[in-house]
């Protein structure tokens, strides 16, 4: 079946993990420092800020490309490329976070999932963006605008598939929605252990460098 399919292809791309090969090439397990995640913004906490915009934008075009293959190659049908670019987009966020090679300890899945958003709708991602920047510009907590971002996606979701395109043609709004609500909600959730930092006053600021 060819949404099972794109979401294994995904998960093997996915398994590319631009935080911990950056780290191996710096000599060190990123794991091993910070926050213990192999994303973005604990790459930049300890490997500096070019070293985090790197693997920003290496988890970002992990998703962000295979979505425009998979865009293009079914853009005869318009809506149902949309439920595929999720399929894939999906798969890459699982690998991203649970990489086979590395006992399944990888990332969060955000700079993934921004991919996915910008592939869908780039209005979606603008509103994202800004919301982002703002929470973090206030707070200095990156994991708080990271579940901003997530809560966005999933709500918007629902206006997207009611105003953008008309959904029909094998592409059910249901089955957009649900696997949106699965992207957003699996990135919440692996933000657990911030949202604990973040309830008892204890999370990592941005800006704050860890011992290498
Ligand atoms: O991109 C993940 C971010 O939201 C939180 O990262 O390292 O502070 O747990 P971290």
């Amino acid at each position: 079946m060819l949404r099972i399919l794109l979401l294994i292809i995904g998960y093997f791309i996915g398994n590319i993990e631009t935080g911990y090969i950056f780290g191996k090439i710096h000599k060190m397990d990123i794991r091993n420092y910070g926050s213990g995640n192999a994303g973005a913004t604990n790459t930049l906490r300890v490997l500096g800020a070019k070293a985090g915009l790197v693997v920003f934008l290496g988890d970002f075009c992990k998703s962000l490309i295979p979505c425009l293959v998979v865009r293009f190659i079914f853009r005869d049908n318009v809506s149902l490329s949309y439920i595929y670019m999720l399929y894939i987009g999906l798969g890459v966020v699982l690998g991203h976070n649970f990489p086979f090679y590395l006992g399944f300890k990888g990332g969060k899945g955000v700079a993934s999932t921004a991919g996915i958003i910008m592939a869908l709708d780039i209005r979606i991602a603008v509103v994202c963006l800004i919301v982002f920047i703002i929470t973090v510009a206030i707070t200095r907590y990156v994991s708080l605008g990271s579940i901003f971002v997530m809560i966005i996606l999933i709500g918007m979701s629902h206006f997207f598939v009611k105003f953008s395109y008309g959904f029909g043609e094998g592409a059910s709004p249901m089955e957009f929605r649900l696997l949106t609500a699965a992207v957003g909600l699996l990135s919440i959730f692996m933000h657990r252990a911030n949202i604990k930092r973040l309830l008892g006053g204890t999370e990592n600021k941005i800006g704050k460098k860890v011992e290498k």
